[in-house]
């Protein structure tokens, strides 16, 4: 297989961040299966990691979330592929530890998904699909977006403490038999 080149700047500005459609879905898995393993701690059980993506990554969930009034997929587009993208809940019930952590849980969003290629993490790609994604739920009505991250994934923390979000709580989640414990995350919009 070749070699994929490394992240540059280039390629996090020349990427097109756009609304998902219909027509995303199966590249919108195939990069959902690729990436959701990297938010994973090392020691977690690859067959854990599998039954997670078979339960809610495959392109029918995605199909799913992309024709669902509510559920905010962004997309980043280069040059034909998909380097990342990011799935927002709004007016969905939050689970109960997360409305547990925020003033108004009917006007709050939730990000579920936030994923970037390897090829295009550290270009700059991630701080604009989370731009895009921010502008995405607030014109959607919410005033506040919270988020779950792995206790253990440090870069993805450091990267949402830059994107304004702070820790508001923890939460327990589940992959395949592996039960992780999650930091809460918050800011406003
Ligand atoms: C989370 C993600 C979207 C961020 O995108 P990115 O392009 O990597 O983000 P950036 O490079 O802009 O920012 C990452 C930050 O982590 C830092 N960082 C990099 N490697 C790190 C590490 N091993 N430990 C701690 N911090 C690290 C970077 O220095 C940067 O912080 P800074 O801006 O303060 O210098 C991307 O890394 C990703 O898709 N990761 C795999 C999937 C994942 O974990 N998703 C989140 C699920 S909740």
């Amino acid at each position: 297989m070749a070699a994929e080149s490394p992240a540059s700047p280039h390629a996090g500005a020349r990427a097109d961040v756009r609304a998902g459609r219909i027509d995303d879905a199966q590249a919108l898995a195939e990069l959902a299966a690729l990436t959701f393993p990297l938010a994973c701690p090392a020691d977690m059980p690859a067959a854990d990691q599998r039954a997670f993506i078979a339960a809610h990554l495959t392109a029918e969930h995605f199909a799913g979330h992309l024709s669902t009034a509510g559920h905010l997929v962004i997309v980043a587009e280069d040059a034909g592929r998909l380097d990342g993208y990011t799935l927002t809940l709004v007016g969905e019930p939050l689970d109960p530890e997360l409305s547990a952590v925020v003033a108004d849980p009917v006007s709050t969003a939730y990000l579920s998904k936030c994923y970037v290629h390897p090829r295009a993490q550290g270009s700059g790609l991630a701080g604009r699909l989370m731009a895009a994604t921010l502008d995405a739920a607030r014109a959607a009505g919410a005033v506040q977006i919270v988020l779950g991250v792995n206790g253990q994934n440090a870069r993805a923390q450091a990267f949402y403490r830059r994107a304004g979000f702070a820790v508001a709580g923890e939460r327990t989640f589940t992959v395949g038999r592996r039960v992780e414990r999650d930091l809460v995350l918050s800011r406003t919009l």
